[in-house]
């Protein structure tokens, strides 16, 4: 673990060079990707904000834009090439451009972005993001101590020539850091990272490449860190981890169900939720840990990804699929008004239609209230990648991923009735996106209800709502 004490120095240096030369120094972030990425751009706008840069919610005009990539899946990365494209212009008018991530754990992107986008200044990754202090530093002095320095850079950069491209990747597995600042997003919700990586090996996966072998976070550190939130008035807190479930701690909470046990206790939280668990390690103690803290959302992700065995065993999932139905059938039993949600992959390498008919069976035996659907993507790298002459036409896919959302709107419509007649205790969480006259919040299963405004609302208020009719992706209600 590494205390970032010499990091802290150098945002106090970049401190003062934006204070000594009078700068409006603005930056703009963007982020691809999971919640986990999210976290951490969260982190690098800590830094920037302590550094003394303003948040500016375009490109146009910052003098730092940064990218934060994914490389889940081959969009994510498109993507990314489109977005660099784009910011050309202000690299030519001086930002500095900085790329980390996942997607930059990998050396043949590096050499695409020196190639292709050579006026980025600063590559880094997800093993080197704790020393952003330090890299960001050296390119701002390198600008703004001398003045004339800055202005040969930009002629450089008219003229079309190449701007250096520091790198700055390790390969290992990083040190988890501890102790940066943190940009919270406003509202009630926060996100806390408790382990990095993933030792899991799911073939079609590129994360264990990019984020390396799992590293579980200090229970006293993610204790503290939610304590502290909870005063700041975030009361909703989100867990996350490529596999939380596997989380392993030390001393008296050893495990995830002991962390969830101890997160609970604390005075002032309202609701905590985590992403993602993995099947196999769901276990009854993790189970009856949720079931008896009533803070725990009610909301759970529990990811299939195939209903056949045998596409499961070459994804190498660990699970059959009786095992991964008997277990939900048990979370269901013993965590009341529990819901489900899941990630499904169609058209994985080999997946014939009788595999694909078994995901269609668990789709229909299991009640999931949000399904997130995704078409295979290859990522180079991973063992699937190498199964290329069993790759599924992106025409059969297609059709397949088709099948699987009319199969879950139809079951969605069956899944939302039980909620109609309930009466529900929820937030208001402000006026409706699509209509001002109604008022919206979210159930303890993730479920959007929409009603009626009525005289002094107020954002937070506290209302009992009874749910009268199933839309399909919200619920309406009338206030009581
Ligand atoms: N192709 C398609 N989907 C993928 N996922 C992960 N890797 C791939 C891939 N190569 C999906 C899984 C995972 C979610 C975060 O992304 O369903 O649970
Ligand atoms: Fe990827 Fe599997 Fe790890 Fe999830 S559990 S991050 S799908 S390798």
């Amino acid at each position: 673990m590494i205390i970032l004490n010499k990091q802290k120095e150098y945002i106090e240096k970049i401190k003062k060079i934006i204070e000594k030369n009078n700068l409006n120094f603005t930056y703009y972030i963007e982020t691809f990707g999971c919640s986990l990425n999210e976290n951490d751009s969260e982190k690098f706008e800590g830094i920037f904000e302590l550094s003394g840069m303003r948040k500016q919610n375009t490109p146009d005009g910052a003098s730092l834009i940064v990218f934060n990539t994914c490389a889940i899946r081959e969009n994510a990365e498109k993507r990314l090439l489109g977005r660099l494209g784009a910011v050309k212009k202000e690299a030519i008018n001086g930002a500095i451009i900085l790329i980390g991530g996942c997607m930059m754990q990998q050396e043949e992107n590096i050499k695409l972005v020196k190639e292709k986008f050579p006026f980025v200044d600063l590559i880094f990754g997800t093993h080197t993001s704790f020393r952003l202090p330090e890299n960001l530093y050296n390119i701002i002095s390198g600008i703004y101590e001398e003045e004339t320095k800055k202005e040969k850079e930009t002629e450089a950069n008219k003229n079309n020539k190449k701007r250096k491209t520091y790198v700055d990747i390790l390969d290992i597995d990083g040190e988890i850091y501890e102790g940066m600042p943190v940009k919270r997003g406003e509202g009630s919700s926060a996100y806390v990272t408790i382990m990095y990586g993933c030792n899991n090996f799911c073939t079609y996966c590129i994360v264990p490449y990019v984020r390396g072998r799992e590293r579980s976070r200090k229970p006293e550190y993610i204790l503290n860190e939610i304590r502290d939130l909870v005063k700041e008035g975030y009361t909703k807190i989100t867990l996350l981890g490529q596999n939380v479930n596997s989380y392993k701690g030390e001393g008296d909470i050893l495990d995830f169900a002991d962390l969830i046990d101890e997160i609970c206790k604390i005075d002032g939280l309202k609701e905590l939720s985590f992403i993602s668990p993995h099947p196999k390690d769901f276990t009854d103690k993790i189970i009856s840990s949720i079931a008896k803290n009533d803070k725990v959302s009610r909301n759970l992700h529990y990811p299939l990804q195939s209903g056949s065995t045998r596409i499961l065993k070459k994804m190498n999932r660990k699970y059959t699929k009786e095992q991964y139905i008997s277990r939900a059938k048990k979370i269901f039993e013993k965590v009341p008004n529990v819901s489900l949600s899941t990630d499904i992959i169609v058209g994985f390498p080999g997946e014939t239609e009788e595999d694909f008919e078994e995901t269609l069976d668990v789709v229909k035996k299991i009640d999931f209230d949000q399904i997130f659907m995704f078409i295979y993507s290859p990522r180079a790298g991973t063992i699937a990648y190498n199964m290329k002459d069993e790759y599924i036409p992106r025409e059969v896919q297609n059709k397949r991923f088709e099948r699987l959302k009319q199969l879950y709107n139809k079951r969605l419509d069956e899944i939302n009735e039980k909620y109609v007649g309930r009466i529900e205790k929820v937030i208001v969480e402000g006026e409706s996106k699509n209509n001002e006259n109604m008022l919206e919040a979210r159930n303890k299963n993730n479920k959007i209800l929409i009603f009626e405004k009525y005289p002094n609302w107020k954002k937070g208020d506290e209302v009992k709502i009874k749910i009268t009719k199933n839309h399909r992706w919200y619920l309406k209600g009338e206030k009581i």
